[in-house]
């Protein structure tokens, strides 16, 4: 008997389970960007007991009338562990507009939106007000039903006589099986326009698949490329293609993804437009079927061992660094001597990488005879200016419009050097190759940063806020945007504010990952009228939910090292009043 009713309450809950949660009972990790541009991936929630997702759509009167009970629930379930989203996955809705019906009726939930339906599609959403209830760290789905049934199209009760959400979480959150008879919600049946055109004529490998990945991914994902797997082929791609969704969900690749939102345009922004992602994963999700046309990806050549803008002025050999197999390198600080008698103005600079798999980024820090006497160096704790520096993918630091960067003679560079291990112990000998201008440029290009160097982030705080200004003290125009932290670092936003009083975004990084030092460079340098305040804000994460935290227990301060912190927003711009002549006189360099 005994043993017969464990069974029967073993299939009760099975079935109760498959009946909750139609499509899927367990989700794929997933990352989406709420409404005012911040950052959500589910996992990050694994410190929760649940995370519940309401359907959100603009205009549905359903959903509209069951915000005051989603919100009285919340304010309810917040203290034991349960987080609330709404996720809007409607093709007609915008971020503009759904911030306007959020304000127009006071929603103050992060709205997660789904502008590639793939999140949704995967829940196995049908209508708005359909409402979740997800373990985050197994990304199980316990529940999905309705909020109560207080709601219907053109009748409403005044009280619910059923409170379906309240009763799933209450079984949940007490270690019980969930209730069975869960209606289906109301709400308004959402139309996914891009799976069902997909459906009928599938996307094509040779013709649609493979130019996205040449365009997005091929430039690391090559022979000798920093990616550890190679996308020479259908074949290749096909065996990867589950983990390509993994990584297109999180939004962890292509790396360097901006909010594409706000901000100005970047030169060659990371990062795949909606159609793009539901093409790559309704292709996966179909089998990433080949075709018979020739494959365009086995066509694709590179040469990365050599200096792509022809042979440099100057080549430095950076001293030959051993790299073990395995384990956490900290950033390594390389001198390396200029040994230059005489002043010189720098037109590019190009890195080549002895070993492509291992090194990760350099940044070259610049430090000349009087920025020592000046007391510049300590100033930016230990360092000079930043020279720009290398990350993969990365193009070379060419100076533009006919600008470049004074290097005085007795000038030393200090590189910061960031290693990964990849299985294999290595030694990387990198290069740099300085081009030069031949004679004085018509333009002074200078190196600055918007940084916060004292602070101490307590241990196991999620959301540490940091900020740092640079003033430009006369006009200038603004060229170029490298946001840099270390470790604990989890997002940064760059903000113009001009002396008229308005302001501006011009970048904003929602999910920093330290891994990736780019430097952004604006496609149309912007003008930053003397008075103007540039502002770097942005936030450290120093919890155990931070996958990459060394340490989670230490309180952290500034300094070089990994283990410490850094928090710099730095900028390449020019003063428009220098020129060569005025910068060689007043002694300043960069
Ligand atoms: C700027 C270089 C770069 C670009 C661009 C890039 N990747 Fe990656 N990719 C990497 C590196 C490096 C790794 C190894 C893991 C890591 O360091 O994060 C990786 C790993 C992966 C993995 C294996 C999972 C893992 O984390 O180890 C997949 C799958 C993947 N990339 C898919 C893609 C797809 C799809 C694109 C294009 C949409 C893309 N990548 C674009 C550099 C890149």
């Amino acid at each position: 008997m005994k043993g017969l009713a464990v069974i029967g309450l073993a299939l009760g809950l099975f079935i109760s389970q498959a009946s909750g949660a139609a499509q899927s009972s367990r989700i794929g990790d997933f990352a989406l960007l709420d409404q005012n541009g911040k950052h959500h991936k589910l996992s990050w929630y694994g410190d929760q007991k649940a995370v519940v997702i309401f359907v959100q759509g603009n205009g549905c009167q359903i959903v509209r009338n069951s915000v005051a009970e989603l919100r009285a629930i919340r304010d309810q379930y917040a203290e034991q562990g349960v987080q609330f989203f709404m996720l809007n996955p409607q093709s007609q809705d915008t971020r503009d507009s759904i911030t306007a019906e959020a304000a127009e009726l006071g929603y103050d939930f992060p709205i997660l939106i789904d502008e590639t339906q793939l999140i949704a599609e995967s829940l196995g959403v049908d209508r708005t007000s359909e409402t979740f209830i997800i373990n985050p760290e197994t990304r199980e789905v316990i529940y999905r039903g309705p909020i109560d049934d207080r709601l219907h199209y053109e009748t409403q009760k005044s009280v619910a006589q059923n409170h379906y959400l309240r009763d799933a979480l209450d079984a949940y959150l007490a270690g019980e099986a969930q209730p069975t008879d869960v209606p289906e919600a109301p709400g308004c049946l959402i139309t996914f326009a891009a799976r069902d055109a997909h459906t009928t004529t599938p996307p094509s490998y040779s013709a649609d698949i493979a130019p996205i990945l040449e365009a997005n991914c091929v430039k690391c994902h090559h022979v000798g490329g920093i990616a550890p797997w190679a996308m020479t082929g259908h074949a290749m791609v096909q065996g990867w293609s589950r983990m390509m969704k993994e990584v297109l969900l999180t939004r962890r690749m292509p790396p360097g993804q901006l909010d594409p939102h706000v901000g100005r345009p970047i030169q060659e922004a990371a990062g795949l437009s909606p159609e793009e992602l539901q093409t790559l994963v309704h292709w996966i999700d179909a089998g990433a079927p080949g075709d018979d046309a020739p494959d365009p990806l086995e066509a694709l050549a590179f040469s990365d061992a050599t200096f792509s803008m022809g042979e440099p002025d100057i080549v430095l050999t950076v001293p030959a660094q051993d790299i073990p197999a395995t384990g956490v390198i900290d950033y390594r600080y390389v001198p390396v001597p200029l040994n230059l008698d005489e002043d010189i103005w720098i037109r590019a600079v190009e890195y080549v990488p002895g070993d492509r798999q291992v090194l990760h980024h350099v940044i070259t820090y610049l430090s000349s005879p009087a920025d020592r006497t000046a007391g510049l160096e300590q100033d930016n704790g230990g360092l000079g200016e930043s020279l720009g520096g290398f990350a993969p993918g990365r193009q070379p630091d060419i100076w533009r419009d006919d600008s470049g960067a004074l290097v005085r003679a007795g000038s030393s560079l200090l590189l910061q050097m960031h290693y990964t291990t990849t299985g294999k112990a290595t030694v990387d000998e990198t290069q740099i190759g300085i081009y030069l201008h031949e004679a004085p440029p018509k333009f002074v290009m200078s190196g600055g940063s918007a940084g916060q160097r004292r602070f101490l982030i307590p241990p196991h705080v999620k959301e540490y806020p940091l900020e740092g200004v640079q003033e430009f003290e006369r006009d200038a125009l603004l060229y170029g945007l490298m946001p840099h932290m270390h470790y604990r670092g989890k997002h940064m936003k760059y903000i113009a504010e001009y002396p008229d009083g308005t302001s501006e975004i011009l970048l904003s990084v929602p999910k920093y990952d330290f891994n990736w030092q780019f430097n952004y460079q604006l496609e149309e340098p912007v003008f930053m009228p003397a008075g103007t305040r540039l502002i770097a804000r942005g936030a450290m994460d120093n919890s155990e939910q931070n996958p990459y935290n060394p340490n989670p227990n230490m309180p952290v301060r500034f300094g070089l090292q990994t283990m410490h912190e850094m928090f710099f927003g730095f900028t390449t711009y020019r003063y428009l009043n220098d020129t060569p002549e005025s910068v060689v006189a007043n002694g300043r360099s960069l």
